[in-house]
């Protein structure tokens, strides 16, 4: 199958590191003009100067998705260089929790606020310029903590669930104009927001025992999945979650089938 991307112009939110970094690299290897849209200013940069070395399309703009100008911003600067928004990846997020009783309102508030308000926010500003195109793919990443949330994560998963009832809402609102809306929901890719570095042996022995496959994510398995979704191939799939987690739980104990008396 030829995924056809080329000449298409990406937003990408949170792409200056981890997986929204992997997702931007991806998509400008297959001939996207893509604009990211990043929190932090040294991570803006850096993208910059693998953007120039790679001679890549594209532009890197310091944003954040919890203030409605800068999204807007961000959108029009993405019209006025390349002329038009073909894909919306709305991969920026935080990781912050405690259990309920000690969470504070602020952990609470960041993450509601970048993760599900700050998917509306960048939704709601690229809308007018998707429908007026009469296409468009709008991609938001959701988390396994949607799926079966962990202890400890209720301002994370709260949010994440709110961005899976969001995406359906907004396929539904879009079908008319030929814009699809999905989202996927990574079950563990080691980055920097899950202090995977930190974790001791036994703790990861524990979460790998759930995975069917057996093995984290990689970067490269989220890009791949945007990459379809965003393509043509992909054009009869809207408003749904993908579970992108390696099969996670999805048998009561996947580890048993790994066992050597099998
Ligand atoms: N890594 C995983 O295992 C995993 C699992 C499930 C879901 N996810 C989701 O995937 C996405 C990417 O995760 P990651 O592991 O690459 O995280 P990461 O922390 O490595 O990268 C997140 C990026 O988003 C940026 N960002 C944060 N707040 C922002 C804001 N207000 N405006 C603009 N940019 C902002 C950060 O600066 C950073 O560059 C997140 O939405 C996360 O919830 C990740």
């Amino acid at each position: 199958m030829d995924i056809d991307l080329k000449g298409k112009v990406a937003i990408v939110t949170g792409g200056g590191r981890g997986i929204g970094r992997e997702i931007s690299r991806r998509l400008a290897g297959e001939g996207v003009s893509v604009v990211i849209a990043e929190l932090q200013q040294p991570l803006v940069d850096d993208a910059a100067a693998e953007w120039r070395g790679q001679n890549w399309g594209g532009a890197q703009l310091q944003c954040d998705i919890r203030q409605t100008a800068d999204c807007q911003r961000v959108v029009a600067e993405a019209v006025r260089q390349f002329g038009r928004v073909d894909i919306l990846v709305n991969n920026a997020g935080v990781a912050g929790g405690a259990q309920v009783e000690k969470l504070s309102e602020a952990v609470w508030d960041d993450n509601i606020d970048t993760n599900l308000k700050g998917v509306f926010l960048m939704s709601q500003a690229v809308i007018p310029q998707m429908k007026a195109q009469q296409s468009g793919r709008i991609i938001s990443a959701s988390s396994f903590a949607a799926i079966v949330p962990s202890i400890g994560s209720a301002a994370y998963s709260a949010s994440k669930i709110g961005v899976d009832s969001f995406t359906r809402v907004l396929a539904g609102e879009l079908g008319p104009y030929g814009i699809t809306v999905n989202c996927y929901a990574p079950g563990m890719v080691p980055t920097q927001m899950n202090h995977y570095a930190e974790r001791t042996d036994d703790q990861k022995k524990v979460l790998l025992d759930t995975l069917t496959l057996r093995r984290w994510g990689e970067a490269t398995d989220i890009a791949n999945l945007v990459c379809f979704l965003s393509s043509e191939q992909a054009s009869y799939i809207t408003g749904t979650r993908i579970d992108i987690s390696g099969g996670k739980f999805a048998t009561q104990q996947p580890w048993s089938a790994y066992r050597s008396e099998r």
